[in-house]
């Protein structure tokens, strides 16, 4: 009797630990209580969704879990609770901390419930409960096993509006399955904007009916591998054969798909400036009307200087003075407006190139007659111009923040890449913002050490990312919409290596703009981090693991060379040698910064987790040690 009550003890013990499994969701929730106990889903479980608007949302999720767990289960619309049912219905009288995007979501023994304002709640319940299941449900085929969803309950909804992940379809074409496969990705992590951007230098993405030269023309280029910006430019009737666009049809097909998962797509056609592409197809829309321009495959065409300035060594800049160009924008814009619900169109903007307008005698006079007095106020012209044929479309103009240089249209959204500064004079100028500086959200820039990974001129660590707060000190958060990620794909060339930068950064960024500012906790995120890698993992998905890797620090101070080393992951052990052994668990363990000696030294550094190898090992001669400490 004795043992039979100790046992019973012990089994009330193991299973209250087995039912406290620790919860791990990105983004972390607003409000998220663990009870005791569990639903088990079977077979036998039922979807019910309340109204027509949740029937989708309901059908999507039985489709998921079938997946993993092989069940077909029921989705039936009903009124009143079912028993045994995972429930999905919309508010009779809207919650209003909810907002459009809120949920509250229960989970009990027998019963799981969603409920929201809007269908975009309920999707976002949905997001919350998948992450609740076991991580097996990311499997691709079936895994026979039980299926318990932990009791909570959870009260939810996003701190920003504009969750936004822009990609990058110039500089490489990714096909339509690839965008769908990312649409996906990004709904789970709760972003809710593709920023699509579809013209560049280097391809014109998107057909444009009554301009069939921009695809039959603009969307291709000479071939090349190897490093972007390095590479060999056209040769004289060498055939442009590589490159792709979206037919009308794909880009409707994509729209649909991205709002099912409450997503919207905003189109970026960047102009006046990384126009090269169009300019292959129309060269009379530039000042210098070069009937040789080509796509640009990869080739270097620019200079930039130390002081931040650049010349473009090719013409790609639009001729604002030539009223035909506002004929092609017009139509342009005349075919892309309807394709996308968005509200914006974004029209690029960024690094435009003056130098050709300087030179041309049209943008002399138009200056004089407007009495300009500086070449940016070109620009401003140029915008407002096509501010005025958005207007005309219905659509709202949205620009990277070198809109705001010689006067801004007055209604227009800014969107903050080369700083917050930009961004914080929008704000206080009254303008929307969101924000996007290269500093935290530029997911182009390799994640850990430079010999580690692919080369790209900067870094963003992950800890970079998930540590970026969008509202400045002394900004009106009102007119803060939100922010983004930026993936340029100048150097990315295939969707795994699209999704080995965009994760998991993009999941730091996710928390940023989904989560209350105070829930911050980068150990917790990190632990979370470490749940979704497993998901990956069984979902098939790539991602990086450059966090795990070593930071280095080197110093030169009075001519004597240290190296300080951290990691961004908590609680690793960073195992080092200066006497070319390899470092392991029996090498000097880290603790202060190291002496580099004189002579021909090489420092080779690797972290370990409870005595295993987590990071991947970092060999850096001192040479490269002191140029990275800023001897000349
Ligand atoms: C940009 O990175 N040129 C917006």
């Amino acid at each position: 009797m004795k043992y039979t009550l100790a046992f019973c003890i012990l089994w009330c013990c193991l299973t209250t630990y087995a039912q406290k499994k620790a919860i791990h969701l990105i983004p972390q929730p607003v409000e998220l209580n663990q009870l005791n106990g569990e639903y088990l889903l079977t077979a036998a479980s039922t979807i019910v969704y309340g109204q027509q608007d949740a029937k989708d949302i309901a059908h999507q999720l039985a489709q998921k879990l079938a997946v993993a767990t092989g069940f077909s289960l029921k989705v039936v619309n009903s009124k009143s609770a079912l028993p045994n049912a995972i429930t999905l219905y919309l508010n009779a009288t809207p919650k209003a901390t909810l907002g459009s995007e809120g949920y509250e979501l229960e989970v009990l023994g027998k019963s799981v419930k969603i409920a929201a304002n809007q269908p975009a709640g309920l999707y976002y319940g949905v997001q919350s409960l998948l992450q609740l299941l076991p991580t097996d449900i990311e499997s691709q085929n079936v895994v026979q096993r039980r299926w318990p969803i932990p009791s909570v309950r959870v009260l939810d909804y996003p701190r920003f509006a504009w969750r936004g992940l822009m990609f990058d379809v110039s500089r490489h074409f990714f096909k339509k399955e690839d965008l769908k496969r990312h649409i996906d990705y990004m709904a789970r992590m709760k972003f809710n904007v593709l920023h699509w951007h579809l013209t560049d230098d280097e391809g014109w993405r998107i057909e444009i009916k009554s301009l069939p030269k921009l695809t039959s023309v603009g969307a291709w280029r000479v071939p090349r591998i190897g490093d972007f910006g390095e590479l060999a430019p056209p040769k004289d009737g060498e055939a442009a054969t590589e490159g792709g666009f979206y037919t009308q049809d794909d880009i409707r097909e994509l729209v649909r798909y991205a709002q099912e998962r409450n997503v919207t797509i905003v189109p970026e056609i960047d102009v006046p400036g990384h126009s090269m592409a169009a300019l292959a197809a129309y060269p009379e829309l530039s000042c210098t009307k070069d009937p040789n321009t080509k796509v640009n495959p990869g080739s270097k065409f620019s200079e930039w200087y130390s002081d931040g300035t650049f010349k473009m060594l090719v013409d790609n800049t639009l001729n604002p003075s030539d009223e035909k160009v506002y004929e092609f924008l017009d139509k342009v814009f005349a075919e892309v407006a309807p394709l996308f619900p968005s509200p914006y169109i974004h029209v690029g903007g960024d690094e435009c190139y003056k130098g050709y307008w300087e030179k041309d005698a049209g943008c002399q006079a138009l200056m004089k007659q407007m009495n300009m007095k500086h070449v940016e106020e070109l620009q401003a012209y140029f915008m407002k111009r096509v501010d005025k044929i958005l207007k005309s479309k219905g659509k709202k103009l949205l620009g990277w923040d070198e809109i705001l240089e010689g006067g801004i249209a007055p209604d227009a959204t800014v969107m903050s890449w080369r700083s917050l500064k930009g961004g914080i004079e929008a704000a206080h100028m009254g303008h929307n913002v969101i924000m996007t500086p290269v500093q935290y959200c530029y997911l182009d820039y390799m994640q850990s050490d430079a010999t580690l990974e692919p080369y790209v001129y900067s870094t963003l660590r992950l800890k970079t990312c998930y540590d970026f707060e969008p509202v400045p000190d002394g900004v009106d958060t009102k007119f803060i919409l939100g922010g983004q990620g930026n993936l340029w794909t100048e150097g990315v060339n295939t969707l795994s290596h699209a999704e080995y930068m965009l994760y998991p950064r993009s999941w730091a960024l996710s928390e940023v703009y989904w989560s209350p500012k105070g829930s911050k906790n980068w150990e917790n995120f990190v632990r979370r981090m470490e749940t979704q890698m497993e998901r990956a993992d069984l979902a098939g998905i790539n991602y990086a693991r450059g966090a795990y890797d070593a930071v280095i620090k080197p110093q030169l101070k009075d001519g004597k060379l240290t190296v300080a080393l951290e990691t961004e992951v908590p609680y690793l052990d960073i195992f080092y040698s200066i006497d070319d052994s390899v470092p392991g668990r029996y090498s000097p363990t880290y603790a202060n910064p190291i002496e580099i000696p004189e002579g021909p030294v090489t420092l080779r550094v690797i972290t370990y987790r409870e005595g295993k190898p987590i990071g991947k090992m970092i060999i850096l001669k001192r040479d490269e040690l002191l140029k990275r400490a800023g001897k000349k």
